[in-house]
């Protein structure tokens, strides 16, 4: 019951923009309707209705605070499922938020450190240099002359964010349930996908971990730096890293001005995606420009900057595997290919017709091929992969669709900074050299060396285990049946379970409304 006011609030402003129009799914509701149209009571006939049902989410995101708008860039990115229309409105939600000042800085400092601040830092700026919803970052200098970034939470980010998440995930689970086919926008799929990424944020530790791991990954590189971390003076809530000088990687008239070469960098960003993707498995996930900056100390060599690696994804050697050989595939137009590789992997039960897929994937994959090579979109045709894919029943692992995302980021910046960039002349060799180094008799030889120790653990256990399997036959044949009766005896409870959780409902949902409707007309 304590989250009762937000989850009024949450009600009003929806209603207020009409939110519930958005979806035909929602639309259909005869419950939502209801709920819509008397909470929205008070704003009947004001201008907000005449904004675009994309406009009318985007602002009711900013009417709802920092948290909902980090929501909304998140499903910004969720491009296999959203309109395009919605994610460029939704990708046009602003993150920077005015700063705290209370507690000052230094007070949080102290209480991180257990003792003054003085002991460790010469310097601290009181004013933020950036402040966004979930951290805020002050200059320093430490006591060894080194200066340093502060990162620091928003005092009581946790607990407003815990409260939000249990309210998020019980209206997920309210679409799901009762709004018809509510399933299919897979609401819960997303508010998990959000508290990971909200979680990550909130934990600065592992953003440091994170950090320290990609400077490994990294070093003496030419052409990405990572700052140091200072474990020394970092704490839970509080992170310090080394203060870094570059140009933010959207400000293209700085670079010009410094004379970079774009068509470089460009080049040079997806080959970093890459190799982070392919050789280390372990990638920077939020390559917004806010992140990534330059270094034009060499302007034909330009070197990036990467900051702030809370989101961090990870591909595993069957990820891997799923990516380039489709991409491949894709790229040389081998659309047989793409739906055989699918079926021969597992990643779609082995019923699937290949024929269908393959004529599923050409439907959507040609049109694309009209334009030059240059011209496409690695990210969108992944999507469409994806989509694809889904439709023939296979999960697709969050790990790719992180990677999708962060690959439609990584084209966005690439093409920014020059618009001719031919991503796969880039991202070509990276896949073959891939494929190639699979096909070597080294790596089949670890690959055997990996998967023997089970063999010989099995083997002794053998005789065993073919009884087993024979006595088995039997056994399954008399639990068949007796499985049979308790199933339709247990959807028999289920729907009259089913049907009492609607009735409750259906109550709590109304006295909410009563209650948020003189709440709100007060
Ligand atoms: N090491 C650093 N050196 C210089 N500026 C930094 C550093 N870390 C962060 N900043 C500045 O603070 C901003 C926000 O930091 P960031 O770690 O990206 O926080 P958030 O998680 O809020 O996006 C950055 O966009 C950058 O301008
Ligand atoms: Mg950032």
């Amino acid at each position: 019951m304590s989250h009762l006011p937000r989850l009024l609030k949450i009600i009003s402003v929806a209603a207020k923009y009409q939110l519930h129009r958005l979806s035909p799914l929602t639309a259909r509701s005869w419950i939502i309707r209801i709920v819509m149209g008397i909470a929205g009571l008070p704003w009947t006939g004001n201008a907000v209705r005449l904004l675009s049902p994309e406009q009318r989410l985007r602002t009711a995101l900013e009417e709802l605070g920092p948290i909902y708008i980090k929501l909304g860039q998140l499903l910004s990115t969720r491009r296999d499922f959203l309109p395009h229309a919605l994610a460029d409105e939704l990708q046009s939600l602003q993150d920077r938020v005015p700063g705290f000042t209370s507690p000052a800085i230094t007070t949080i400092v102290d209480a991180a450190l257990e003792s003054p601040w003085q002991n460790y830092f010469s310097y601290i700026n009181n004013k933020a240099l950036a402040s966004a919803s979930i951290a805020q970052v002050h200059e320093a200098t430490l006591l060894t002359g080194e200066h340093v970034v502060i990162k620091v939470l928003r005092p009581g980010i946790n607990e407003t964010i815990r409260q939000d998440i249990i309210v998020l995930k019980w209206l997920a689970r309210l679409i799901e349930r009762y709004v018809p086919d509510g399933h299919r926008l897979r609401p819960r799929d997303v508010i998990a996908d959000y508290e990971h990424v909200i979680l990550g944020e909130l934990n600065l530790l592992s953003e440091g971990a994170n950090t320290t791991l990609l400077r490994r990954n990294f070093e003496h590189s030419p052409v990405l730096y990572v700052p140091r971390v200072y474990w020394h003076v970092s704490r839970d809530g509080m992170l310090v890293t080394e203060r870094i000088n570059g140009i933010p990687v959207s400000d293209v008239v700085q670079l010009q001005a410094h004379q970079v070469d774009l068509r470089k960098l460009a080049e040079t960003g997806v080959e970093i995606f890459f190799t982070q993707v392919f050789e280390h498995s372990f990638f920077h996930a939020d390559m917004h420009p806010g992140n990534i900056f330059v270094d034009p100390a060499d302007p034909q060599n330009p070197r990036y900057i990467a900051i702030d690696c809370a989101i961090i994804g990870s591909l595993s050697r069957e990820d891997q595997q799923y990516l380039a050989r489709n991409l491949l595939a894709i790229f040389k137009r081998d659309y047989r290919k793409v739906a055989e590789l699918h079926v021969e992997c597992g990643w779609v039960p082995k019923t699937t017709k290949v024929v269908e897929f393959e004529a599923a994937m050409r439907t959507v994959c040609e049109p694309i091929f009209e334009k030059p090579l240059k011209d496409i979109s690695f990210g969108y045709l992944l999507v469409q992969l994806f989509r694809t894919a889904g439709r023939f029943n296979m999960e697709v692992q969050p790990s790719l669709v992180l990677l999708q995302k962060t690959l439609l980021n990584v084209e966005g910046l690439g093409r920014q900074l020059y618009p001719e960039l031919d991503l796969w002349q880039t991202a070509l060799p990276f896949l073959e050299s891939w494929n190639r180094r699979r096909m070597k008799p080294s790596f089949l030889w670890r690959e055997l060396k990996n998967t023997v120790p089970d063999w010989a653990e099995q083997f002794p256990h053998l005789p065993q285990l073919i009884l087993n399997s024979l006595n088995q036959h039997e056994k399954v044949a008399a639990l068949n049946e007796t499985l049979q009766t308790l199933i339709a005896q247990q959807r028999q409870q289920e729907k009259r379970r089913q049907r009492r959780s609607r009735r409750l409902l259906t109550l709590v949902v109304a006295t909410a409304l009563v209650i948020g409707f003189l709440y709100f007309t007060q």
